[in-house]
């Protein structure tokens, strides 16, 4: 505006010769400011908008002064003239610096608005913001709607897991007290007590294995040492590592893997994470059900799945049993076989970690698991 204005009020006189001259004087001059403008915005870039706005309007103004001046004293410019043609550039950068003052106003309350919005807890993003402070407020609610979520699963699992840690523990006290106590003496039970604790002791540990897992996975602290892995080597691994269990159960556990399926994966993590969803199915099978474990390559991707008999997972549960100590069912009474709901957290974590993902849907008499990883060519 005021650069406008000034060519407005020089008179005809100059000549077009001088063009040149007055550009790069004023181009020079301009630089300078410039770069002054740049190291003093260096120094204050930790102050506010405000101050930043105002020195971008204080730059420009005598960018065009520094111009102007030259112009006024090089050339021909003299007596009223030269009051005109000051006099518009210091109302322009009045009128400039005027504007930066409301624009600047405006952006620091927002800008307050926006940090009393997130010091009143619950986070909800104010509306209305400039585009910038919007996302940034956008982001932030949804920064904290999930923080809120996880913080609610860690107390969900905290309690959940201290009650499913304390059951079997108060079982173990009393069965060791009547040992101790010679309440019981019979070497049948003495030898079921016994067999008891042990079995309950491994679940327990089993448990805390299990919760040290997820807060590795949590804390991104997971080491992967990846190697070249065949995923039909690790469903035939696995598939012995369960057959003991299928076949206590009464399950049929069958694999089929039609090539190698070459994945770049950590063997022990993923082998593990192919566990859980083994276990599972085997869990959730009658007797005489069939689980089968299937290796291939589908369009352009590695997959692993596990099949099973179950009966299928309530639709409004198939998006939630990968949540950290879900278990399905209302009432959490722990069952001899039941687990605390930390299996498929783990077998995500852990595959998310292996830049994969794991789904479920609902199959047939059953439901299918699926690992799906990238796909190492050759
Ligand atoms: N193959 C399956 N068939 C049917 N339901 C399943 C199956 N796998 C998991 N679920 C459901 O998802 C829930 C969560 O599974 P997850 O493996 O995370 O925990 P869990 O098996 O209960 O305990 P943990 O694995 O810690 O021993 C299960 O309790 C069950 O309700
Ligand atoms: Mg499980």
């Amino acid at each position: 505006m005021t650069g406008l204005a000034v060519a407005a009020a020089v008179p005809a006189r100059v000549a077009t010769g001088d063009l040149p001259l007055v550009v790069g004087v004023t181009a020079g001059l301009g630089l300078l400011v410039a770069l002054a403008g740049i190291w003093v915005m260096g120094r204050l870039r930790t102050k506010s908008i405000g101050v930043m706005l105002a020195v971008v309007v204080v730059v420009a103004v005598a960018a065009t002064l520094a111009g102007v001046v030259s112009i006024i004293t090089k050339m021909i410019i003299e007596g009223p003239t030269k009051d005109f043609v000051l006099s518009v550039v210091a109302v322009g950068g009045l009128v400039g610096l005027g504007v930066a003052f409301v624009l600047a106003r405006r952006v620091v309350g927002e800008s307050r608005r926006l940090v009393a919005a997130v010091r009143r807890l619950p986070f909800v993003a104010p509306q209305g913001l400039p585009a910038e402070l919007q996302t940034i407020a956008n982001t932030l609610e949804e920064a904290y709607a999930r923080e809120q979520a996880l913080e609610g699963a860690r107390r969900e699992l905290v309690a959940w897991v201290s009650h499913d840690l304390r059951t079997p523990l108060a079982g173990m006290r009393a069965m060791a007290e009547a040992l101790e106590d010679g309440v019981v003496t019979d070497p049948e039970t003495v030898a079921r007590y016994h067999r008891q604790i042990k079995l309950e002791v491994e679940r327990l540990s089993g448990m805390v294995d299990d919760l040290f897992e997820l807060s590795r996975i949590h804390a991104g602290a997971l080491r992967l040492s990846r190697s070249r892995v065949g995923l039909a080597d690790l469903v035939a691994d696995t598939l012995a590592g369960a057959e003991p269990l299928a076949r206590a159960k009464g399950v049929v556990i069958a694999a089929e893997a039609s090539a190698a399926v070459p994945v770049e994966a950590d063997a022990g993590a993923l082998g593990r994470a192919l566990g859980n969803l083994v276990v599972n199915a085997i869990r959730h099978t009658p007797s005489d059900g069939t689980v089968t474990l299937r290796a291939a390559v589908e369009r352009g991707v590695a997959c692993v799945s596990v099949t099973d008999c179950c009966g299928g997972i309530p639709e409004e549960d198939l998006s939630r049993v990968f949540e950290v100590a879900f278990r399905g069912e209302a009432a959490r009474t722990p069952t001899a076989d039941g687990g605390a709901g930390l299996g498929l957290a783990i077998a995500q974590g852990i595959v998310e970690a292996h830049d994969g993902e794991i789904v479920v849907v609902n199959d047939g008499p059953g439901c299918r698991f699926e690992i799906r990883l990238p796909l190492v060519g050759g």
